[in-house]
């Protein structure tokens, strides 16, 4: 059994970006920490990293509804407490909604409480232990529905600028702790979610998952004297 890097927590592990992610911090040593709500896709995810890597530290399933604050907040804690240091977070889980002023307040409120009150609430218990370690490193997967505004849109946008928004905060905020975050903002990446989401892309000539954990991989091997706020993914032909 290889020895642990240390600890990676990455939420929507169970399928598309998160997974992708979850896989690839597993094969480089990480104990990946999967969170997502379907026990059977994070266990599917777990299988899929031990079956190519028996050497890579066992991977924790933990199936949570991130808006169960208090939940997330015991579990993580707990885990830090029998594994040691969070060296990682990716926050990848969200859920994609259509419309801008279409839909009702509540249904407003949900997709706000599971894309950025959720996220606020993670962030809040990691960077706590993070703080406690003087290190570690926060990747908040946002959009480039984050940067630009789309017709139809303003729902799951308006959250991902929230995300953005409190990640430039906390960019300055953790800095003097040791602590680094950045804003991932990629256009269509081939997920369930894009295909939800009706992308005119084919799967091919859309960002793949992947690519995020290359950009991870990029980020983490920079010096820890160098903090990138943001990264932009565009995809190469791109639509507006
Ligand atoms: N795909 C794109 O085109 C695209 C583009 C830009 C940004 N993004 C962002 O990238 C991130 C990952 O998206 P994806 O494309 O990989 O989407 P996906 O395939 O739909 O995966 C979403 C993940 O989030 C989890 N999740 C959703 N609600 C949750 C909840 N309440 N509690 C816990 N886990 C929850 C899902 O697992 P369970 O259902 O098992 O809970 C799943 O693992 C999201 O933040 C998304 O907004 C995606």
């Amino acid at each position: 059994m290889e020895k642990s890097k240390g600890l990676a927590i990455i939420t929507g592990a169970s399928q598309g970006i998160g997974a992708a992610v979850a896989v690839g911090l597993a094969h480089d040593g990480y104990r990946a920490v999967l969170i997502a709500r379907s026990r059977p896709n994070l266990e599917k995810v777990r299988d899929e990293i031990m079956k190519s890597n028996s050497c890579t530290p066992e991977p924790i399933v933990l199936p949570l509804d991130i808006t169960d604050s208090a939940k997330v907040d015991y579990e993580v804690r707990s885990i830090n407490r029998k594994y040691g240091a969070v060296d990682i977070l990716v926050n990848a889980a969200a859920a994609f909604a259509d419309g801008s002023l279409s839909e009702s307040v509540d249904y407003f409120r949900n997709v706000v409480e599971t894309n950025l009150v959720a996220q606020y609430a993670v962030l809040k218990t990691v960077t706590e232990i993070m703080k406690a370690q003087a290190g570690g490193y926060i990747f908040n997967i946002a959009s480039r529905a984050a940067k630009y505004g789309f017709s139809g849109g303003g729902i799951y946008g308006s959250t991902k600028f929230g995300l953005v928004g409190l990640t430039e905060s906390l960019y300055r905020e953790l800095a003097p702790s040791g602590i680094r975050i950045t804003s991932l903002c990629p256009g269509w990446v081939n997920t369930e979610m894009a295909k939800k989401a009706g992308t005119p892309l084919p799967d091919e000539e859309m960002i793949q998952p992947d690519d995020l954990l290359r950009t991870i991989r990029y980020l983490l091997n920079l010096s820890e004297n160098v903090c990138i706020k943001e990264i932009i993914l565009e995809m190469k032909k791109s639509i507006i």
